[in-house]
């Protein structure tokens, strides 16, 4: 997510060894591998090739478990994590990982409405081509803002001093060090990526038959990106061959660059505090509410630092970031199950005004990609350059070839939040507007559900019956189908099909009315009340702004 920059070495500058306290100096963020290695001659250890002797290699035949097999196999392992429990639970029965809005890690959804709906190819139809749309993995914080390192600085910076203690369940505090890094994926993150390769391998393997040229699957240039792309083809291709089993195209992620799967670098809007920032400030309103009796309990363990909210709601990331970035986290347990509920209503809140359906940028944000499904669908190319679409890209069938069985593109949490409010899959929004005074009885948003580390969103473009040419689509996030009856024109369906053609018809509709131009520079105010459920500013309030 986007938050003005505040680089982690701030906290090297206010971090003083511990005089009266007793803070462990630690490295830090800066331990470095590999260690300068002695040079050992390569002719100590030869390579595959020198010492031969690989014994048979047969390969069998691909596998399609979407639809072949008779039950679908869900993601819910966090290995080798530990699960957190909250201050007053039972650890079986309140899963902390899940209320952690796109800090979870990615676990199957049940449900989006459609209970009974199976990702499994419906009887009678044929699989042709699936569109797979990804988020990275587990990350470290990014830089800047509030967050983890700010937290570690106030800390740092009051047991530098005299009077620093910390006792009852914040006595951990003083030994605590901060040892997370910034920006890059966790080695949990690397895990998610690998092994979703690896599923959709078995689910889906059977696709690469109807390839006639390399596939070509995208990210962006953030390491992370890169990492998580390279990570996914490990595990599809396997690390022996994926270098040369595929090729990666790599998306510039800069200011002013377009690229539809970082859209906010050419959405000056949805940089501004004043209308993308709109998310956080909804949510300071809520965090102000649910941490309240947290600060009451924990503030009196503590002498030489007055907590604030925002120091418990970074207490909470810290929970977060230390768990899928260090297995653990003493910080989970200091919070109630009330309050990682509090903790979850806070990120949908966050997502909702900032890049769901509240937010006047989001369809602008995500139309570019639905521009390129359609192209992709309907093997037509686009012509039209008035969103985030990268022309050089697009132009191309070497860059982006529009008849691959597969695609496989990975893109950031707000991104996909985006585009799922630019396919206007009303579902999700249902229930909105959100308060900010209090979590709703009916919810329809669910960001741990949206956008966790490594979401998935599978498209899935079907032959009912299976001996016709393609006829449906439908969409499966993390595992659970999607309701397409805010879609236009498409009709109820207990399995989440839309015929192809209407869908088609119903995406162009809704790339002629998303102004790009207009929701991404005008000169217009956030709206108050914010009612907005379809991710555009209200054309009926356009009179009087630039
Ligand atoms: C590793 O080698 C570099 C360059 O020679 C040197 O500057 C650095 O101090 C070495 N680091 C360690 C841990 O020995
Ligand atoms: C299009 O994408 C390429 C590769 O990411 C990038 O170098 C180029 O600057 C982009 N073009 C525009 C107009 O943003
Ligand atoms: C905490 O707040 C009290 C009362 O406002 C103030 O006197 C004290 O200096 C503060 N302590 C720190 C460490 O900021
Ligand atoms: C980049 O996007 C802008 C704004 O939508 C558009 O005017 C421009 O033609 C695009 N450039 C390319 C190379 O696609
Ligand atoms: C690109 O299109 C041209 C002309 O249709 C065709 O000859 C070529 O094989 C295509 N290349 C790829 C990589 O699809
Ligand atoms: C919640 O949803 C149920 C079922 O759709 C409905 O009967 C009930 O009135 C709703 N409650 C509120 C507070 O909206
Ligand atoms: C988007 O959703 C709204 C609300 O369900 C609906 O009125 C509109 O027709 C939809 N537009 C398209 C193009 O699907
Ligand atoms: C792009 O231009 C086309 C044709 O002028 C128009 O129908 C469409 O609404 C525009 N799309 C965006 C995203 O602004
Ligand atoms: C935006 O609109 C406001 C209010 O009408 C005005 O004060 C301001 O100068 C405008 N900003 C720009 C960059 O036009």
């Amino acid at each position: 997510m986007l938050t003005p920059f505040i680089l982690l070495s701030a906290l090297a500058v206010h971090y003083v060894s511990a005089s009266s306290a007793s803070i462990v100096a630690g490295a830090l963020t800066t331990f470095q591998y590999p260690p300068n290695a002695t040079v050992v001659p390569s002719s100590y250890f030869p390579d595959e090739n020198q010492v031969g002797y690989g014994g048979p290699t047969p390969t069998g035949d691909e596998a399609a478990a979407i639809e072949t097999a008779p039950a679908l196999s869900k993601v819910d392992d966090i290995y080798p994590l530990v699960a957190p429990a909250a201050a007053d639970a039972n650890a079986k029965e309140f899963d902390v990982l899940s209320y952690l809005g796109n800090y979870s890690p990615m676990k199957s959804v049940h449900s989006f409405g459609l209970p009974g709906a199976s990702p499994l190819v419906p009887d009678g139809c044929g699989l042709n081509q699936v569109h797979l749309l990804h988020r990275h993995g587990a990350r470290y914080p990014t830089t800047g803002g509030i967050g983890p390192a700010a937290f570690a600085t106030k800390i740092y910076s009051a047991a530098s001093g005299s009077g620093f203690s910390a006792k009852g369940d914040l006595e951990f505090l003083n030994t605590w060090t901060y040892k997370l890094g910034a920006e890059i994926l966790t080695p949990f993150g690397r895990e998610q990526m690998f092994t979703l390769g690896v599923g959709f391998r078995v689910q889906y393997g059977d696709l690469l038959k109807g390839f006639h040229d390399l596939p070509v699957f995208r990210t962006t240039s953030e390491d992370r990106m890169v990492d998580s792309a390279l990570n996914f083809a490990a595990g599809f291709f396997g690390v022996r061959t994926y270098e040369t089993d595929y090729h990666q195209l790599i998306m510039v992620e800069s200011g002013g660059i377009n690229n539809t799967l970082a859209p906010f670098e050419v959405c000056p809007n949805s940089n501004k505090a004043e209308i993308g920032g709109q998310g956080t400030a909804m949510a300071e309103k809520w965090i102000a509410v649910y941490l309240e009796p947290a600060a009451k309990r924990l503030a009196p363990m503590i002498t030489g630092v007055n907590l604030t909210i925002t120091d418990l709601f970074e207490m909470q990331l810290t929970c977060a970031y230390e768990t899928v970035a260090l297995g653990y986290s003493k910080f989970c347990s200091l919070f109630t199950e009330e309050e990682w509920t509090g903790f979850e209503y806070a990120i949908d809140l966050q997502f909702w005004y900032g890049n769901g359906p509240g937010q006047p940028t989001s369809a602008a944000l995500g139309v570019g990609y639905v521009q390129e499904l359609v192209s992709r669908l309907t093997q037509t190319r686009i012509t039209d350059y008035n969103s985030s679409v990268n022309g050089t890209i697009v132009d191309s069938n070497i860059t982006f070839p529009l008849n691959q069985p597969i695609f496989v593109d990975a893109s950031h949490d707000t991104v996909i939040a985006s585009i799922l409010t630019a396919f206007n899959f009303t579902s999700l929004a249902a229930n909105g507007p959100l308060p900010t005074d209090h979590i709703p009885v009916n919810r329809s948003y669910y960001v741990s559900q949206i956008a966790p580390f490594a979401t998935r969103l599978v498209g899935q473009v079907l032959s009912c019956p299976a001996s016709e040419k393609a006829s449906h689509i439908r969409f499966i996030l993390n595992d659970g189908v999607l309701p397409m009856t805010g879609i236009k024109g498409c009709k109820e369906d207990k399995s989440g099909l839309c015929e192809l053609p209407t869908f088609i018809r119903s995406m162009q509709e809704r790339i002629g009315e998303v102004d790009f131009a207009f929701d991404c520079n005008a000169n217009y105010t956030f709206p108050t009340p914010d009612n907005i459920i379809d991710g555009r500013y209200p054309p009926s309030l356009r009179n009087g702004t630039a």
